[in-house]
């Protein structure tokens, strides 16, 4: 079969990250991180972009320098076109555009969410590539769908959220808590020494497989608010038990979800994506489910559940095989449909 290198970049948001893969195996994927954010409590538009742009040429050098390869050797230059910060997708889109006009090779647009699916399609070694048709729950910063994947180009949403994404229930309640944006990563490193069952939270009543994570964050605000007027010391002395009662009932809600969709598709392979699959809670009840409900679930390895360019990259050579180019009239967008 042909030999294919592409090298994908990802700027939806706050990390700019760059990939070369050749067809379907990750040769680099490098991400520069923008710590700027962390004292916002969020990300903030305009730095990020600002960021972008002084990161985007010695990420993908170092891409490049990784992957053993040269420009001239490219096949396809692969960006996200979507969704996310307008700002931000305009630096990766702006820099795609005009490499693959000045090395003269297709220009390869890609969906962001489209890619936090097809990242289980990247090949690599302990890991199996789901059947389709398969459900995806995606769940990252701004995101939290259920989609039904019936081939690589045939997507269907099943449940979205009608407000917060999950990741969003995990950094507001966070930053509540007092902890730096993004604080994610740090309730599931708390959790992990916590009660889960320590408070209780009562889960939002949404029909369907649609989701809703802002009653939750109120009602933790509200929680937290009135538990440091009783012991201002509240937080402090209990932050593991408060972490692992968040994480449990965010938990709750995605199982709760997830099963309901396996009951109405008749579909028991379930893949996860997006930054909070790497949320080791997460990852060990879908494991679970495996014994439990008979499920088999495809759990991304580390580096490909938060922003990284590999699973642009991925998605990115299915199109190009496809010949699914993109000109240079292509746009940048911050809302995009599969
Ligand atoms: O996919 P992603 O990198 O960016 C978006 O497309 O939004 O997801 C970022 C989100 C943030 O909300 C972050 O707090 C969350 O993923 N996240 C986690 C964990 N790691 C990242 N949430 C919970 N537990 C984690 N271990
Ligand atoms: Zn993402």
């Amino acid at each position: 079969s042909k030999s294919t290198y592409i090298l994908a970049i990802e700027s939806s948001c706050d990390d700019t990250s760059a990939a070369v893969m050749h067809n379907n195996k990750v040769l680099s994927n490098v991400v520069a991180k923008q710590e700027i954010h962390e004292q916002y409590g969020g990300v903030v538009p305009e730095l990020a972009s600002r960021a972008h742009q002084q990161n985007i040429v010695p990420v993908v050098d170092i891409a490049l320098k990784k992957a053993g390869i040269t420009k001239e050797e490219l096949n396809g230059i692969a960006f996200t076109q979507g969704p996310g910060l307008m700002g931000s997708l305009l630096v990766g889109g702006s820099f795609a555009k005009s490499l693959s006009l000045a090395l003269n090779i297709p220009l390869v647009a890609v969906n962001h969410m489209h890619a936090h699916i097809l990242c289980h399609f990247i090949d690599e070694q302990g890991y199996d590539k789901p059947e389709f048709p398969f459900l995806a729950l995606t769940i990252s910063g701004g995101h939290t769908q259920i989609v039904k994947v019936n081939s690589f180009f045939g997507l269907e949403i099943l449940g979205e959220t009608t407000d917060d994404a999950v990741g969003e229930a995990f950094d507001k309640s966070a930053k509540i808590l007092g902890f730096p944006y993004p604080g994610g990563p740090l309730i599931d490193k708390y959790a992990k020494e916590g009660n889960p069952k320590a408070f209780q939270f009562t889960k939002p009543k949404v029909d369907g497989l649609n989701f809703s994570f802002s009653g939750l964050k109120t009602q933790i605000l509200y929680f937290i608010q009135k538990s440091v007027k009783e012991n201002p010391n509240f937080i402090e002395e209990n932050k593991a038990d408060i972490c692992a009662s968040i994480q449990y009932t965010i938990i709750q809600i995605l199982m709760d979800k997830l099963k309901l969709a396996v009951k109405q598709t008749g579909i028991k392979q379930i893949a996860i994506g997006g930054g909070v699959s790497a949320n080791s809670g997460i990852r060990q009840t879908l494991k679970q489910a495996e014994d439990k409900y008979k499920w088999k679930t495809f759990i991304p390895k580390f580096e490909y559940t938060t922003d990284n360019a590999a699973m642009i990259g991925i998605v990115g050579y299915y199109r190009y095989c496809e010949s699914i180019f993109a000109d240079s009239s292509i746009v940048s967008k911050a809302r995009i449909e599969f």
